[in-house]
């Protein structure tokens, strides 16, 4: 496995670079967006491909390295589905799993700081975002901040995982740089109180002021998404509405860009066809699927994904690649539930 723990010693943020090896796909946690360079060097100097960015919650103190991620690498991005950001590629809840060729990611959910926050569980690590930090745990005072929820997420999910795991924050700003979940129920500061009640005091008395860059990264991270409106202005863009009067047309064929295990928890349009977003590429390219199949049959591409951001990418690198008819369906499967579109689970889900 490959490993990198990187600084932002402006914001004190630790940055998680994954990979089960080299030449193969990569995972970013937490990528700051003044490092965002960095980053990328790292990835090709190890000759990895960035495949998923996640966040573990909406950060107050720094801005996201997602969006520049996306745009540079065309990566997933990833949060959790509480998260006040407009649009990521993939949210997670609960009992998911963030895959990377080689590497699962188990989601934890892990409230407290943030309403949206997150812990990743994976070969004997846990990064636990701001939830549980090395002798500290992360504050509870704004973005819908509860210290209740906090103390449930750590005494009742963190602690409860082997002594040995190793702890994986998303800062520090002491120079700590891991731990392990055994170390921090013995010494942590914050984890000595008697009951919830002593632990919610604890909290709602630390009187600390704002992060500086607050106003700045909130809004910021917010409005991470990419410009679908754009994608429209070109008439790349079908709503849901309208994807419905297209879908079952034999000079259509729609495109489901999820995976497998998205497709399964929420359902697909009935007769889409299944093409992962990560082989687009050679799906879209000469002798590729989706090539011959816009060639040979003449069928519109429409493609569609969760919330619109894949497919709007994959709208672009098709009509990069020459399928001049293809678009996407704005706002994914989410805008097409909202819209009541039919939709089949995977048991049942003709082979196509
Ligand atoms: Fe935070």
């Amino acid at each position: 496995m490959i490993f990198r723990q990187l600084f932002d010693s402006t914001s004190g943020t630790y940055t998680y670079l994954i990979a089960s090896r080299q030449g193969g796909e990569a995972l970013i946690i937490d990528p700051v967006l003044e490092k965002v360079d960095r980053y990328l060097q790292l990835v090709r100097e190890l000759d990895l491909k960035l495949v998923k960015a996640v966040d573990t919650h909406l950060h107050a103190d720094h801005i996201t390295g997602l969006g520049a991620l996306r745009d540079r690498t065309h990566c997933i991005t990833v949060m959790g589905e509480q998260t006040a950001a407009d649009v990521v590629s993939m949210r997670v809840a609960e009992g998911d799993r963030v895959s990377i060729e080689g590497l699962n990611l188990d989601v934890l959910y892990t409230p407290g700081h943030t309403d949206d926050s997150y812990s990743f569980l994976t070969g004997g690590r846990v990064f636990t975002g701001d939830t549980l930090l090395i002798r500290g745990t992360g504050r509870t005072d704004f973005q819908n901040g509860d210290p209740r929820q906090q103390y449930d997420s750590i005494f009742n999910k963190l602690l409860k995982l082997p002594d040995d795991t190793l702890v994986y924050p998303a800062h520090d700003y002491k120079g700590d740089t891991v731990s392990t979940i055994g170390e921090e129920r013995r010494f942590n500061p914050r984890l000595k109180v008697g009951s919830v009640d002593e632990y919610v005091d604890l909290m709602n008395n630390l009187n600390l002021p704002n992060p500086k860059m607050m106003d700045v990264a909130v809004p910021a991270n917010i409005h991470v998404g990419l410009h679908q409106d754009e994608i429209a202005a070109k008439g790349w863009a079908v709503s849901a509405v309208e994807a419905m009067a297209l879908s079952g047309r034999a000079d259509v064929a729609i495109v489901d860009l999820r995976e497998k295990a998205e497709r399964e928890k929420h359902g697909a349009i009935p007769g889409a066809l299944h093409a992962p977003y990560p082989e687009l590429r050679e799906n879209i390219g000469i002798g590729g699927m989706l090539h011959e199949l816009a060639l040979a049959t003449g069928k519109r591409i429409v493609f569609y994904c969760a919330f619109g951001e894949r497919s709007a990418m994959a709208v672009e690198a098709a009509q990069a690649a020459g399928l001049i008819s293809a678009c996407h369906i704005e706002g994914g499967i989410d805008a097409w539930k909202k819209a009541n579109g039919p939709l089949v689970r995977h048991d049942t889900e003709r082979q196509t």
